[in-house]
């Protein structure tokens, strides 16, 4: 039996998520249209805490441009449900990508126009986070890219999104706002290639960026697997960079399209190894994941709507499970030994003593020309027998 989730889980989930009708490239709608208010009183029973969404999720897209009363009126429903639930709403996004507009991108399109236009939404989505207490504005950049090389000026697309992200980090600053912006790395899809498409340079174009401390990452682990990189490695380079500020959990098969399958519902061992760092922190000790544990995946086509409820709680089961063989996982004095003994914890030791320089280093024969290279090349790494007790863990065989 899986444990039941609690609010102290942090658990959100986007209304694109469990509203996802099922169209693909291939194929229209296999399931009704998911009512806002419902989603909401659902996940709050099933366990969340949370719900996000982008602006086009719960106010139709013309509707927010030309029908003020309207709009109104649908995020009233909204401001109801959440009410009546106590659900949060941690993280919202803005959708510059769905309609015809956006096809050649929205802060980066060639398009001046067009970016002026996707500046305008963005601005309002993020207005609507900050009333709704939103402590995180996520930027997906799903059509800011190309398929033909040449026909886009990266330089100028970079300094384009560098000139949007200044402007709503300084309206943040100058509203006194609680927010900060997470950029979402993602390879392709929709764009052939897409701007920042990996965590490392997302990370790295923050620091390009007038108020870097308000820009930090939201990876999503079927993204960074779609470029065969590790995940849980990712989110620890963001996590030491101070840099982890959201996070989208789910499921992924390797290099493929991204199939945003239920969290754990792809590589397992590495979903255990991610809940593990996420829930018990680095072994040697620093900085830790403090936000939400927000799913981001789409309930499988071929369900029905009872379907997209199991795969809701599916996800909230699969990381408690984890969470649950993670702590027994690192309680366990065998994987204590094991960590010893393959050396982990040695890793936290400075390479230079205390006050010792590279000129002390130098003149020390112990460290090159007297060290046994040949014994230290010889000693046994103690690896596979952690992977072991992590296949036994996960298995729940390590009782
Ligand atoms: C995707 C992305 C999106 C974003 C969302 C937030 O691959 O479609 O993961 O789901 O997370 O648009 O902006
Ligand atoms: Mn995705
Ligand atoms: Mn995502």
């Amino acid at each position: 039996m899986a444990p039941q989730p609690t609010r102290d889980d942090q658990f959100s989930f986007g209304l694109w998520t469990v509203g996802w009708q099922g169209v693909d490239p291939f194929g229209g709608a296999t399931r009704d249209v998911l009512d806002t208010a419902e989603a909401v009183h659902r996940l709050s029973d099933l366990g969340a805490y949370g719900i996000t969404f982008h602006d086009d999720d719960v106010v139709p897209f013309e509707t927010g441009l030309r029908d003020a009363a309207e709009r109104d009126r649908i995020l009233d429903k909204l401001r109801k449900a959440l009410d009546e639930t106590g659900l949060q709403v941690p993280m919202v996004t803005t959708n510059l990508f769905s309609h015809p507009v956006f096809k050649e991108g929205g802060f980066t399109a060639n398009d001046r126009g067009v970016r002026r236009f996707a500046l305008r939404k963005a601005l309002r989505q993020l207005e609507l986070g900050a009333e709704l207490g939103a402590k995180t504005f996520v930027m997906w950049g799903g059509r800011e890219g190309s398929e033909v090389d040449v026909a886009k000026d990266v330089n100028a697309a970079l300094a384009r999104y560098k000139e949007v992200v200044d402007l709503l980090t300084t309206h943040i600053v100058e509203q006194g706002w609680d927010m900060r912006i997470a950029i979402e790395p993602k390879p392709n899809e929709p764009r052939g290639d897409i701007l920042l498409p990996t965590v490392g340079h997302a990370i790295a174009f923050t620091h390009t960026l007038e108020h870097p401390h308000l820009v930090g990452v939201n990876p999503e682990v079927g993204h960074e697997q779609m470029s065969n990189l590790n995940f849980t490695h990712g989110i620890a380079q963001a996590l030491a960079a101070d840099k982890l500020f959201h996070i989208d959990l789910n499921g992924q098969h390797g290099p493929k399209f991204d199939q945003d399958l239920v969290f754990g519902h792809g590589d397992l061992l590495s979903a255990f190894s991610t809940v593990d760092l996420l829930e018990n922190g680095f072994p040697g000790g620093g900085p830790r994941y403090q936000g939400p544990r927000h799913f981001d995946y789409k309930p499988l086509r071929s369900e029905g709507t009872a379907g997209v409820w199991t795969s809701a709680e599916a996800n909230m089961a699969t990381y408690l499970l984890l969470k649950e063989r993670a702590l027994a996982f690192r309680a366990d004095p065998r994987v204590q030994k094991a960590l010893e003994e393959a050396g982990v914890l040695e890793l936290s030791q400075p390479t230079l003593s205390e006050g010792e320089t590279l000129a002390d280093i130098k003149a020390d024969r112990t460290a090159f020309e007297d060290y046994d290279a040949d014994a230290a090349g010889a000693r046994h790494g103690g690896q596979v027998l952690l992977d072991q007790l992590v296949v036994e863990h996960v298995l729940g065989a390590a009782g």
